[in-house]
């Protein structure tokens, strides 16, 4: 039984650290993705007006900022995951800030998401 708890929790903390590392590469790809088309190539006039519209244009620039949206929650929120779990030996606060910040990152992924796909699809 405490053997299978602490395989389960070596499993997380491998799949966590190595998220970590793919998110991190899925945000230097999506950054430079994201600067090149907001800032570089053909630019729009970045008001609130135009920015909707070429969201709404195309199905492209809003996945592209929800990859962005994605990979930064995961990347920032795992990482305070990882400055409190260096801090805070207590399982049980452990485990609290761990939920706090899964609720905190599915809330706004699923918000800023939700915004976007709005412009496409209308509604
Ligand atoms: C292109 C952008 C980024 C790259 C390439 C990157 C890369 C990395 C890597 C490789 C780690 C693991 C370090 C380790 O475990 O030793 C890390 C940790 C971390 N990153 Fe990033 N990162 C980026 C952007 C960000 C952003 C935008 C935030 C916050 C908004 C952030 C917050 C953190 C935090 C809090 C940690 C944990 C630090 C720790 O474990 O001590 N990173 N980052």
């Amino acid at each position: 039984m405490r053997q299978n708890i602490e395989l389960k929790t070596s499993r997380r903390s491998f799949w966590l650290w190595f998220l970590q590392r793919v998110s991190s590469v899925g945000l230097i790809i999506v950054l430079l993705v994201h600067m090149l088309a907001w800032h570089y190539i053909n630019p729009p006039e970045l008001t609130h007006v135009e920015v909707s519209k070429r969201l709404g244009e195309s199905i492209f620039f809003a996945t592209v900022e929800a990859l962005l949206i994605g990979f930064v929650m995961f990347h920032a929120l795992n990482g305070v995951r990882n400055v409190v779990y260096d801090y805070f030996p207590k399982p049980g606060t452990r485990k609290i800030v761990s939920i706090l910040l899964l609720v905190v990152g599915i809330a706004l992924f699923v918000w800023g998401t939700f915004v976007l796909f709005r412009l496409v699809f209308g509604g």
